[in-house]
């Protein structure tokens, strides 16, 4: 033996000897994960209550040892709504926690419980019930946003603003006509939420530790308690992949994206330079030290959390990318970003819907802008080429009339009719009626476009589909 591995050697031994208690205690802390997965408490004694039903309904264990654990797990169930159940750490999880008090209230009939059952399938479970319900509540609150936009929408119908390209004035819009492209993200949103539920509403419980089970269980009596549309039909798969968890938290992370759109557009609108709405007080906070001070917190916040949830969906995607199959301990880390996830998305869509009906507009400042821009160019250029003129030729004309109104610090339409005409003799003065604000908006009369009457249609069509 070299003086140097003898000397690793004896490190080694009193390494352990040294440290082998404190670390262990570490270890424990480390590994444990009843610090947040005792937010699935309530489903996993559903999906226990739905596994002990169907052991004794396949003679795998006594009716009588199913109403021992029925019973037991409902007074748990109440002893921690009440608070006053006792987790504990040297008990590691939400599963292990809630089968040893109910060993400890019913005795062998509780230890009989985790017959043709593991963990792994368990906690799989566990998360797709819990996120199903999540689900629905996610579907209900993007529902409630949508309600709050389309009632601004209702109001704002014909008020005129600015549209912008590139953040510069574009077209003239409606506020409603603007409202309802969030009103339709929404509802892909939605859309989405509702789709990926379907594959989050599959059954792992049967797979076991990851190979299936040897007792003669009933799968499909278990899905069918539990309200799972199936059972997931390979058992490697159904404990080791999260992607049910990861899609959901895509979806909520174009949610989050809309939204926070929409926010650095309240943020832009609320400002002094362009004061076109105002945000209710209770949604804005004022500064310590500057005493003029309004600031949009809860736009500035929804935007800096979707950074948020961009991270969880990240470290979702890279918590499965290196797992072999089946279950890892890895998969543990699921649980948090999961969480945090819903928690954001769901308390985001509840302020949101609130804000919005906290929104006032400033009409004038909005049309303000809207005539300030040029917006109606576009609408002189479709005139002319109504009148015969090829669309290029009439993008130049106008481009031409532009320049000279801007040099004239004037609108196209103060421009006098023979000055006009200058920059093509097709015009008339049907021209002045073109470039009214209200002209421009009318015209677009087509599903999609920006005509009140038009956004009224979409208005009522969102809420058809609403109902
Ligand atoms: N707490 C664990 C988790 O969240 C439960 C599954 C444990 N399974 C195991 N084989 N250690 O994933």
């Amino acid at each position: 033996m070299t003086e140097k591995t003898s000397a690793l050697n004896k490190k080694d031994t009193s390494w352990s000897g040294r440290f082998n208690e404190p670390v262990a205690e570490l270890v424990k802390k480390y590994t444990a994960s009843i610090g947040f997965d005792y937010r699935l408490a309530m489903v996993d004694i559903q999906g226990s209550i739905a596994h002990a039903q169907m052991l004794s309904a396949c003679g795998i264990i006594s009716a009588a040892d199913f109403k021992a654990i029925q019973q037991g797990l409902a007074e748990i169930k109440q002893e921690i709504e009440a608070g006053q159940f006792e987790w504990l750490l040297d008990l590691e999880d939400v599963h292990l926690n809630i089968e040893k008090r109910l060993t400890d209230k019913i005795g062998d009939a509780g230890k009989r419980l985790h017959t043709g059952r593991s963990r792994n399938d368990q906690v799989a479970t566990d998360v797709r019930l819990w996120l199903r319900d999540t689900t629905d509540q996610v579907i209900a609150g993007v529902h409630q946003l949508q309600t709050s936009l389309l009632d601004l929408a209702e109001t704002h119908f014909d008020t005129v603003m600015p549209g912008f390209t590139h953040l510069q004035v574009a077209q003239p819009v409606t506020f409603g006509h603007h409202l309802m492209a969030y009103v339709e993200m929404l509802k892909r949103d939605a859309a989405r939420f509702a789709d990926c539920r379907k594959r989050i509403n599959r059954l792992p419980l049967g797979a076991a530790a990851l190979a299936g089970t040897s007792y003669p269980i009933d799968r499909e009596m278990v899905a069918k308690t539990l309200g799972f549309d199936g059972v997931c039909e390979n058992s490697l798969d159904a404990v080791s992949d999260r992607d049910f968890a990861i899609e959901f938290t895509f979806a909520a992370s174009l949610v989050m994206t809309h939204l926070s759109r929409l926010s650095e557009e309240l943020i832009l609108w609320s400002s002094p330079r362009y004061a076109f709405v105002d945000i209710a007080d209770r949604f804005c906070t004022g500064s310590s030290i500057m005493p003029q001070k309004k600031n949009p917190d809860v736009p500035e916040l929804v935007r800096g959390k979707t950074g948020r949830v961009y991270g969880h969906l990240t470290a979702l995607l890279t918590l499965m990318k290196g797992q072999p199959l089946a279950y890892n301990k890895d998969n543990q880390e699921d649980k948090e970003p999961l969480f945090d996830t819903a928690d954001t998305l769901l308390v985001t869509l509840q302020i949101y819907a609130d804000m919005m009906r906290g929104i006032t507009v400033n009409k004038e400042n909005m049309r303000q802008a809207a005539s300030e821009g040029f917006a109606t160019a576009t609408d002189l250029a479709d005139y002319l080429v109504k009148k015969g003129m090829p669309f290029r030729d009439a993008h130049e004309a106008v481009a031409l009339a532009v320049r000279y109104a801007v040099d004239h610090h004037c609108d196209l339409s103060d421009l006098p009719l023979a000055t006009l005409q200058q920059f093509a003799s097709e015009i008339a003065d049907d021209v002045y009626a073109v470039l009214t604000l209200e002209g421009s908006l009318h015209s677009r009369d087509h599903i999609g476009g920006t005509a009140p009457a038009q956004v009224k249609a979409a208005i009522a069509r969102a809420r058809k589909a609403l109902e």
